[in-house]
């Protein structure tokens, strides 16, 4: 088994979507040999496009020249064959949709591929990763390791499940710094990590007040920027994040939720009211009133 991270070379991505590709880029940044595996070769198309995206961003802000940048991620390799991607890897890190089953089903086969010796690390978002360890053959060498976005959002959780050996975690710290990341561990297995749990608290919270009429979008969202200075309140933030994506996770976590929100937020959905990506949620886009000059007058 890997006992230091000099010993990690390959670094795998199972799921090379929005998260997935990510990963995969910034461990090609940090002089990994990346493999990105998907079942879909359309996913590849969308992740350069993001590289491009984050080729400009960090040229911007003065971290890597566009010249670098293309000399380090020239060697990643693009795969749908799931053999070429687990053969000759020390690193695994998982980033499929969020379903259970899925996730188990896909495990099950990295499990029969991965060599004895490599790390195997899940992104999954609210699932713990005891759900689906088992089904990796390898549950000593199973980890959540879960990113934000990775470029501007830089924390990493490191989650153990029980069955964890604690080696590993001192690695995945290693990893989680070479991968430009602020690594926390959680100690014990829960919902969320750190910050989702907290974020997904404030969230339900304000949905909570908001859906049985306590105060309108606009206060609630005024009580938060106002206070400590923020540029967005929490419903602002449920736009960006997509209101499809806080009603699973209001499902899905073990966050305090008020189904009279759910509720709501549900109708929202049926109504083609996601937020940003759709032009209205909680607010009109381009331009929501919270970022009005006078929003806080
Ligand atoms: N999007 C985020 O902000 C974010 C942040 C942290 C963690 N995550 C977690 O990362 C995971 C992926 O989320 P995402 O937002 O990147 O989703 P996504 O839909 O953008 O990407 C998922 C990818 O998985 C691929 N896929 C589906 N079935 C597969 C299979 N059997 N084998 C290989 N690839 C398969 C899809 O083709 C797709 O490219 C989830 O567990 C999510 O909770 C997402």
């Amino acid at each position: 088994m890997i006992t230091h991270s000099s010993q990690i070379k390959n670094f795998t991505i199972i799921g090379s979507g929005t998260l997935g590709a990510r990963i995969g880029l910034r461990a090609a940044l940090s002089g990994f040999k990346v493999v990105l595996y998907d079942i879909h070769e359309s996913s590849f198309t969308r992740a350069k496009k993001d590289f491009q995206r984050i080729k400009i961003l960090l040229n911007r802000k003065g971290e890597l020249s566009p010249e670098r940048f293309d000399e380090l991620t020239e060697s990643i390799i693009y795969t749908t064959d799931i053999n070429l991607a687990c053969r000759n890897t020390d690193f695994i890190s998982e980033s499929v949709l969020e379903d259970v089953q899925l996730k188990k089903e896909v495990w099950k086969k990295i499990g029969d591929l991965a060599p004895a010796h490599s790390i195997l690390t899940t992104n999954t978002s609210y699932l713990l990763p005891s759900w689906f360890a088992k089904e990796s053959g390898a549950s000593e060498r199973f980890c959540a390791f879960h990113f934000h976005d990775v470029f501007t959002a830089r924390v990493v959780d490191i989650m153990p499940h029980p069955g964890t050996d604690p080696e590993i975690i001192e690695v995945l710290r290693d990893v989680g710094k070479q991968l430009h990341q602020i690594p926390v561990v959680i100690k014990k297995e829960t919902q969320g990590y750190i910050f989702n749990k907290m974020f997904g608290s404030i969230l339900m919270t304000a949905g909570s007040m908001w859906a049985n009429g306590i105060a309108s979008v606009e206060d609630i969202d005024r009580s938060w920027m106002g206070n400590y200075g923020m540029r967005i309140g929490p419903f602002g933030m449920m736009d960006e994040v997509g209101i499809d994506t806080v009603f699973h996770v209001a499902k899905g976590m073990d966050v305090n939720t008020d189904p009279v929100f759910v509720k709501k937020i549900e109708e929202m959905i049926n109504n083609g009211s996601l937020g940003i990506k759709t032009g209205k949620g909680f607010y009109n886009y381009p331009h929501p009133q919270y970022k009005n000059a006078n929003f806080l007058s």
